[in-house]
């Protein structure tokens, strides 16, 4: 079997029958809007997450302009967000006429620096959205201390670390508002594209639902500008047969990581990922330094797994204040120091990890990589 990044055919043959009863569950309704099978997620998904609020929608970046929108978020205004990051996080800022401001990372666990965001923190300031990139949560008090005091919100994009906790609390669960991708490659991944947002905050999350269905709660009564993004009903019903295997996944891959840092642990010239203390890390990549920061270094091991027929990826190669989207127009965003973010994404290559991955691969994976770094 051939080393994948991502083995999503390998974990759907496991759970297949539950699946499939799901999507004939729904095939037989014909319910394939709303309804009880995403009442039912919703009410699972909560129960999984400390018992926050959740709303199903239609992918992971609309849960996050969701929560913008929810949040009145418009021109004028300011969000604070990483550039180590997918685009989605920042993506509907500007869509709804707001500024992006930027702030730097902190090194060891590749989140959002609550000291750069500190100093990046103005009047304008609506938000800020610390990312849990790769499955482990960014330092959350202070930033939550600091969001308090200033009279901001604080959105956690929790795309990639559904399953993980921070200090007990799971993740996605402390800000005014939390948003999850179900992308199929996700931890928690559903067979096409969905999401959800998560608000500890009733009236939060009410305003959320009503913007998720075209600002209306009754129908052509529209209350408020809205969009139209659900959470349909197969996909639904696929993760209410997936939930209840979050937990064995989660280990799957937390066991798979700590394999991948014994087998690497002799090679001094990469670093394996730093678990903080105050959290547990879900994998949802694991993701080593070629340390060096040096570009062409990490690209020759790239190229020399893919000889040795072993993918591997770099997430993320650009910081988004370096996109073309923000840097060729100076006042689309605003931008902190970025030394760690620059030296992040020039050492960064994430391994093959997924539920199905065995002893077996992971050695060949790291036997590769030593090669490489003999040679
Ligand atoms: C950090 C982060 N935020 C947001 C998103 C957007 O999620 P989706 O692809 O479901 O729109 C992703 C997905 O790739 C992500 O990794």
């Amino acid at each position: 079997m051939s080393i994948q990044m991502v083995d999503l055919r390998g974990q759907y043959l496991r759970i297949k029958d539950e699946v499939d009863a799901g999507i004939a569950r729904v095939l037989e309704s014909t319910q394939f809007i709303r309804g009880s099978e995403l009442t039912a997620f919703e009410a699972e998904l909560s129960n999984a997450l400390d018992g926050v609020g959740t709303l199903g929608v239609a992918n992971g970046t609309d849960a996050l302009q969701i929560a913008f929108m929810a949040l009145g978020i418009g021109p004028g205004d300011e969000v604070i967000a990483p550039s180590f990051t997918f685009v989605a996080t920042a993506e509907a800022v500007g869509l709804l006429g707001a500024t992006p401001v930027f702030a730097d990372i902190d090194p060891t666990t590749f989140n959002l620096d609550p000291t750069a965001v500190e100093s990046l923190i103005t009047n304008r300031t609506k938000a800020i959205v610390p990312v849990h990139l790769f499955g482990q949560c960014a330092d959350l008090d202070p930033l939550l201390t600091m969001a308090c005091s200033n009279n901001v919100a604080l959105i956690e994009d929790t795309a990639q670390a559904v399953g993980a906790s921070y200090k007990g609390r799971a993740a996605g669960t402390m800000g005014g508002f939390g948003t999850l991708s179900f992308f199929p490659s996700k931890n928690l991944g559903c067979y096409g594209d969905g999401g959800a947002v998560l608000s500890p905050i009733p009236d939060w999350l009410e305003q959320a639902r009503l913007i998720s269905n075209h600002g209306s709660s009754k129908k052509y009564h529209n209350e408020v500008i809205g969009v139209n993004s659900r959470l349909d009903a197969m996909q639904a019903a696929i993760l209410r047969a997936k939930l209840p295997h979050l937990e064995s996944f989660t280990r799957a891959r937390q066991d798979a990581a700590d394999r991948y840092d014994a087998l690497l642990a002799d090679i001094s010239t990469i670093a394996t990922p730093v678990r903080a203390e105050y959290g547990t890390h879900v994998f949802h990549q694991y993701t080593i330094r070629v340390l060096g920061n040096d570009p062409k270094q990490r690209d020759a091991l790239m190229s020399h797994l893919k000889a040795e027929g072993i993918p591997s990826y770099v997430y993320y190669p650009i910081p988004l204040h370096l996109l073309p989207i923000y840097r060729e127009n100076a006042d689309s965003c605003r931008v902190g120091d970025m030394t760690h973010t620059l030296v992040a994404a020039n050492e960064v290559l994430s391994l093959p990890m997924h539920t199905e991955l065995t002893v077996d691969q992971q050695e060949q994976v790291t036997d590769a990589i030593r090669d490489f770094f003999r040679s």
